[in-house]
């Protein structure tokens, strides 16, 4: 791989010992994915930001760095911790954990790095640019990135998506390449899609299809930013891929010729997505939305389901520090609040520890059934924001 005089020298120490030992880890990267040289980053996301999935292990590895002067050059910022970094007793968060977290994203701040821990980065602030080449690692966001923003990225691992941040780079390949973006599947959907479970659906059934192969999809144009972030997260969760194209939207076959393979999706494979999620079991004790983090729009929807009434069991709404203060400005946090439900800020259903404290979770992501079932061993049930509130009330699926 070609380096610049600048890369050379970092690789050779002249930048101390943080900077040499991650200019390593992306020059092997590189070597290993046959890249041509590396290129200037303008943002990073990094993953593996929860003790939950750290361990000390992880927790040694960064304060390394950080006691050695690795030091962010971009806009860096985290993906979900593994508790509400303020509110982390209320969900039931033991101490030694909560500890152990602090010293993690100390660790992250001592390297310049923003806690922001989301991963909906793109609703909080840090919106790249179409064409814009960027180091994210959070499966759903570099999809969204990809897809919907047009921004350039590939699916990092924690360790590179830190290495881009301290070096202020990443190796040239995958979706930096133009040529490594072309729709490979013309995907046309037969049915009208409406709900964010839907969409999940979606992801879940041309994600078992296609593996990591690149969809261009007809038929879901003029989707929400809601309806698109569930489909993100389903299909980079089910399949691989890390960018899909919407027919004349984010792509004009002008552009480009026409994929050689097709798809049809209907009715059937979406029906048959929902009831692989749904686990047949009526009983509820754990209600969480929000995979990726909510919306805005998606927290006045649960405010004004609740309203009047009170959660019998345990409703995480998982966002956004940033987001969930905007919601208290609305009033909306006030009345989630009154009925009982909890925000879970900075953190999710998925990187908390919550193994062995629920049984059954619903929710309207696809994304969190599959971490539900292999993380926490959940069953879950999947359906509208409407059937999760109404079973955070009752405690039944119906
Ligand atoms: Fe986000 Fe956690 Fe889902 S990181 S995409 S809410 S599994």
């Amino acid at each position: 791989m070609h380096l610049t005089d600048v890369e050379e020298k970092m690789l050779a120490g002249e930048e101390g010992y943080a900077v040499q030992k991650n200019m390593q880890i992306l020059t092997a990267l590189g070597d290993i994915f046959g890249a041509d040289k590396m290129i200037p980053i303008s943002s990073v996301q990094v993953a593996g930001v929860s003790y939950y999935n750290l361990g000390d292990a992880g927790l040694e590895y960064l304060e390394n760095l950080a006691t050695n002067g690795a030091r962010a050059r971009v806009n860096t910022t985290l993906n979900p911790a593994g508790m509400d970094l303020e509110n982390w007793r209320e969900l039931g968060i033991d101490e030694e954990f909560a500890r152990k977290q602090e010293l993690v994203i100390r660790a992250f701040m001592n390297m310049g790095v923003t806690p922001s821990c989301t991963c909906t980065p793109y609703l909080v602030g840090n919106e790249p640019a179409r064409g814009e080449h960027i180091a994210w690692s959070e499966s759903s966001a570099v999809t969204y990135a990809n897809s919907v923003l047009g921004a350039m990225t590939n699916r990092e691992g924690g360790p590179s998506a830190l290495a881009a941040a301290i070096t202020g780079r990443t190796p040239s390949y995958g979706m930096h390449l133009e040529e490594n973006r072309r729709p490979q599947v013309r995907v046309k959907i037969d049915l009208r899609l409406e709900t964010v479970p839907d969409f999940g659906a979606l992801g879940y059934a041309v994600g078992k299809k296609i593996g990591a192969k690149i969809p261009l999809f007809e038929g879901i144009e003029g989707s929400s930013v809601e309806q698109l972030k569930s489909l993100c997260a389903s299909i980079a969760t089910y399949g691989g891929t890390a960018l899909f194209h919407i027919h004349n939207s984010t792509y004009h076959e002008k552009e480009a010729q026409a994929p050689a393979e097709s798809l049809t999706i209907t009715r059937a494979d979406i029906d048959g997505a929902l009831r692989s999620l749904n686990d047949e079991t009526a009983e509820v004790d754990f209600v969480a939305l929000g995979c990726p983090h909510c919306t805005l729009d998606e927290i006045k929807r649960i405010a004004d389901l609740l309203e009047g009434k009170k959660v019998t069991r345990e409703f995480w709404i998982c966002t956004a520090r940033q987001t969930m203060k905007e919601a208290e400005k609305l009033g909306y946090a006030q009345r989630i609040r009154t009925a009982g439900a909890k925000f879970a800020c900075d953190t999710c259903m998925a990187v908390s520890p919550l193994k062995g404290r629920f049984k059954v979770l619903a929710t309207d992501s696809a994304k969190a059934c599959y971490y539900g079932r292999g993380t926490n061993d959940f069953k879950t049930r999947i359906g509208s924001v409407e059937e999760c509130v109404n079973a955070a009330v009752t405690g039944k699926w119906s």
